[in-house]
């Protein structure tokens, strides 16, 4: 089985202090070995003071972002290697926000991944649809295009060196998630696209997360397909009670398998 993945993207929230704050009560929440990784991906300006609370914890460290390149003229960019500085073990890539409001490309997207990997940090690939995207019945051919080229040339040694999330845009803080036959539909195509990439045993040890629009009384349901093997989660990850309260359900809906 593989080990469900639980990450909190904070996005443009939290001042330092309140991320302290919340990070503390995640902390004061689990402190036993769960069987869940659980990861909170804070803005960059609340990262370090972050990373050094949940330092002795199971809570792990992502960012949001990242450039391609390790250093250089690129005002307002983070590096790999700043972020690796910080205690960082996981980065977000290509959210569909980036893709919207900032340029990110698959291309783009393609060379984030290969740097994320060459400096050990593990990337959150985000790839899905929008509305009309899916209405137009080309939800496959999107996801395809997205998983194929921001991988195009990735070479992973293990699969825990690679997360996916599948977030169709629709979504994405809209409070309409996709129903769990929807993710799971998509995220079984994933698993075949992967399977293409990197071989069978690899791609049945990569996890899918699936995202938009996940709180407490939908992700039982969803963590319970076949392919969903975590959350990435928006909005409920900026309220300890909702985030503890996601990460508590998982945990009781692994023990009933
Ligand atoms: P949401 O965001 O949970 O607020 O829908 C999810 C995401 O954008 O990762």
């Amino acid at each position: 089985m593989r080990k469900p993945i639980i990450a909190g993207n904070w996005k443009m929230h939290k001042t330092v202090r309140e991320a302290i704050e919340l990070v503390n009560g995640l902390k004061r929440n689990f402190f036993d070995e769960m069987e869940i990784d659980i990861v909170v991906c804070p803005p960059y300006t609340a990262l370090s003071e972050v990373g050094e609370i949940i330092q002795d914890s199971q809570i792990r460290l992502g960012a949001q972002d990242m450039h391609w390149e390790e250093r250089g003229a690129f005002t307002g960019e983070i590096s790999p290697l700043m972020l690796k500085d910080l205690g960082v073990e996981y980065v977000i890539i290509g959210h569909s926000e980036r893709r919207q409001f900032f340029g990110e490309t698959n291309e783009t997207v393609n060379k984030k991944v290969k740097s994320a990997l060459k400096h050990k940090l593990i990337p959150i690939v985000c790839v899905g649809e929008t509305l009309v995207e899916r209405e137009r019945g080309d939800t496959f051919s999107v996801v395809r295009e997205h998983i194929e080229n921001a991988l195009v040339g990735v070479v992973i040694e293990k699969p825990r060196d690679l997360v996916v999330a599948y977030e169709p845009v629709w979504a994405i803080g809209t409070g309409v998630n996709a129903t769990p036959e929807q993710a799971e539909e998509v995220q079984g195509y994933i698993r075949e696209l992967l399977m293409n990439l990197f071989g069978e045993e690899i791609a049945e040890g990569i996890r899918i997360q699936y995202g938009g629009s996940v709180r407490p009384d939908n992700i039982e349901e969803l963590i319970n397909e076949k392919n969903i093997d975590g959350a990435l989660v928006g909005g409920a990850s900026l309220d300890l009670n909702s985030f503890t309260e996601i990460i508590r359900r998982v945990e009781t809906a692994i023990r009933k398998h």
